[in-house]
């Protein structure tokens, strides 16, 4: 993954795609709001891997098999869903341009999300791999800024419903984004790490704090 992801259009069919939808969408009362977080954050909702597994145990085994499969292609390497229980699995809905997901590296290596509905443009924009490494000292430091990292070049991945975008998030930049005011977003994220990797308190703490 040269540029730091790959995108699977079509990943699942229409007719799959549009049940995990109802399936989600009748249990609208199961998504929590988040963000803001003095403006640091941008709003959205969100169910976390603990409600998913309790709700949507099947939806948390396609991310466990396919998911995890499709993502090993992408990496070329075993990947196991990450220790945090609470972060492996998240159901995230986005509304128009005044929610989504700032400037961020992802703590967790990579990242699996399976599009479901978007009728907002939503789209994920990504840095390359070569500026993010240039970036990552001011990333910390800059946080409060970091909307100024939109001024430099990035792509703009555009999902479908269906598609499954597969992201290394810890070495590029990215962030997610509405184009149309309304509207909204559904993505299912399964959260991998390389088979074997050592824990990482300290980065776990990180992602706690700053992310969510
Ligand atoms: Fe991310």
């Amino acid at each position: 993954m040269k540029e730091g992801y790959r995108l699977h259009a079509g990943f699942l069919s229409g007719e799959e795609t549009d049940r995990w939808r109802r399936r989600l969408d009748s249990r609208r009362e199961v998504f929590k709001a988040v963000g803001g977080r003095g403006g640091l954050n941008l709003r959205y909702s969100v169910i976390d891997g603990h409600r998913s597994r309790e709700h949507f145990p099947e939806l948390v085994e396609l991310a466990r098999t396919r998911l995890r499969e499709a993502a090993e292609e992408a990496v070329g390497q075993p990947l196991v869903p990450i220790r945090d229980e609470k972060r492996s699995l998240r159901i995230q809905l986005y509304g128009g341009r005044h929610e989504g997901f700032r400037w961020h590296l992802d703590v967790s290596s990579y990242s699996a999300l399976l599009t479901l509905a978007n009728t907002s443009r939503g789209a994920t924009e990504v840095i390359s791999p070569r500026l993010t490494r240039l970036l990552v000292p001011l990333y910390y430091p800059f946080y409060p800024l970091r909307q100024l990292f939109s001024a430099l070049p990035h792509r703009t991945i555009h999902s479908a419903p269906g598609d499954l975008l597969i992201l290394h998030g810890s070495a590029v930049l990215h962030r997610a984004r509405a184009l149309a005011d309304e509207g909204e977003r559904l993505v299912v994220v399964a959260v991998f790490e390389p088979a074997g990797s050592k824990p990482t308190p300290v980065r776990d703490w990180l992602a706690r704090t700053f992310n969510y």
